[in-house]
């Protein structure tokens, strides 16, 4: 089955481009995101972490938060998982993409249970993301302090036997801010990049706080998502303590405007930069 997903990446691979991944945690990140691109009638990827979604389904319900903000440039991926069960719910929602990450557990344990979200996804035309080599810190509750390289023999083999479509790989990258970036091993994506199908595409994690030249050169080498999280929660507050600082009465419906607006600017920003 087709995924509009897969051909809208491989249209960017084959520009040399790359979009963004977003991990967003309200309302106002939702419409920003969604109204950005599809006004800028460009590819963008709305991701939740596993926690974040229970909340989100709870209070609101994923398939009205999917037909509300679905357009032909948003997609909907879940964001490191290793709940099977949990992830064949998202596939049966309606999410165009979703990421078994399966990095923390030995190859012969990563492999097996790629497989089993592979063959659930397939069916019904929903991508999937694996990881090998651990990306360090904590994305909304998942993970560890701790990175570990991903190494060209278990990659060769992952992906070969998973006929993976999207790879993350861990290359030093983390998420959270930086607090240096000595330990970033380009060649890792180098060297995979060799390895893969025509049709598996990279993913890089850890955006927040990559150089610019870091992500020109991981593009360079077929990575066509790149994460954010970190810089958006950043920045999501920055405009709260802002509006808070200038605004002596509280008024729900500038203060939305305010805030989408200023999310807008972000989203823009990076899809300029990279992807258009
Ligand atoms: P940052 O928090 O570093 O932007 O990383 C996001 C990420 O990789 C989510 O999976």
């Amino acid at each position: 089955m087709k995924n509009k997903l897969k051909t809208a990446l491989s249209g960017l691979k084959a520009k040399n481009k790359s979009t963004f991944a977003f991990n967003l945690q309200n309302l106002y990140q939702l419409e920003a995101c969604a109204t950005v691109a599809k006004k800028g009638e460009v590819p963008i990827i709305i991701q939740f972490s596993e926690r974040f979604l229970r909340f989100l389904d709870d209070k609101y319900g994923i398939d009205y938060i999917l037909q509300k903000y679905r357009s032909d440039y948003t997609y909907f991926h879940l964001d490191h998982c290793i709940d099977l069960e949990f992830i064949k719910y998202c596939v049966d929602s309606g999410f165009d993409s979703v990421m078994y990450d399966g990095s923390a557990f030995a190859i012969d344990e990563n492999i097996k249970n790629t497989l089993i979200i592979k063959e659930y996804a397939e069916k019904v035309g929903c991508l999937v993301e694996g990881e090998l080599g651990k990306v360090s810190g904590v994305e909304d509750g998942f993970g560890e302090e701790g990175s570990s390289y991903a190494e060209i023999l278990e990659i060769i083999r992952y992906v070969k036997e998973t006929k993976i479509d999207l790879m993350a790989l861990g290359i030093g990258n983390a998420h959270g801010f930086y607090e240096n970036l000595d330990g970033i091993d380009i060649s890792i994506l180098k060297d995979a990049s060799n390895q893969l199908e025509a049709n598996q595409l990279f993913v890089l994690h850890g955006g927040t706080g990559l150089p610019e030249n870091v992500i020109r050169e991981a593009i360079s080498f077929g990575v066509v998502k790149i994460n954010i999280s970190t810089q958006l929660k950043k920045e999501t507050m920055d405009l709260v303590k802002e509006f808070a600082n200038n605004n002596k009465l509280y008024n729900e419906i500038y203060y939305h405007e305010n805030m989408v607006e200023g999310l807008s600017k972000l989203f823009k920003n990076y899809l300029h930069k990279y992807t258009l």
